[in-house]
């Protein structure tokens, strides 16, 4: 059975609804799936899992939540090399800049995404929701 954590920061719950979908289609495909907030995830965690899912929010000026997930993020992002992932997020006005700074983050430590990721305005439609599910499916 492939595990699975799925790790995500959600202010107003949009963020939230769409881990909620990740984990519903990597638990469909037999997923053993661990659900973290950033304060309960670091960088000795990664090897427990054959693949995580973080999902985060476009919070300041296109950035990554600045409190709890980057500094989660930049304690992790060291140990991701080879490292299944995939990234998912709600945005607001920006259009999803902040993912495409993400995802060449990711790259640049050499983790492997596994899909596309999945980003949507405020809070993830029936489109959106399904996207997610197929994100938590190819992560399984
Ligand atoms: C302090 C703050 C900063 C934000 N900055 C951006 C931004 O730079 N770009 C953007 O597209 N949306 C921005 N947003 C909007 C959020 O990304 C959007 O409302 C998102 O749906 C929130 O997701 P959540 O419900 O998971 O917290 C910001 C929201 C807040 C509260």
């Amino acid at each position: 059975m492939s595990k699975v954590a799925v790790v995500f920061w959600s202010g107003t719950g949009n963020t939230e609804a769409m881990a909620d979908a990740v984990v519903s289609g990597a638990k469909a495909k037999g997923a053993d799936v661990s659900v973290y907030s950033p304060s309960e995830f670091s960088a000795s965690m990664v090897s427990q899992f054959d693949a995580i899912a973080f999902g985060c929010p476009s919070m300041g000026a296109e950035v990554l939540e600045e409190t709890e997930f980057e500094p989660m993020f930049t304690n992790v992002e060291g140990s991701l090399s080879g490292k299944r992932i995939a990234l998912f997020g709600s945005w607001g006005w920006g259009g999803g800049a902040w993912m495409t700074d993400w995802e060449a983050r990711c790259r640049e430590d050499g983790a492997v995404l596994v899909c596309p990721s999945v980003i949507c305005q405020e809070m993830p439609d029936d489109a959106a929701i399904a996207d997610c599910e197929g994100l938590g499916a190819a992560l399984a």
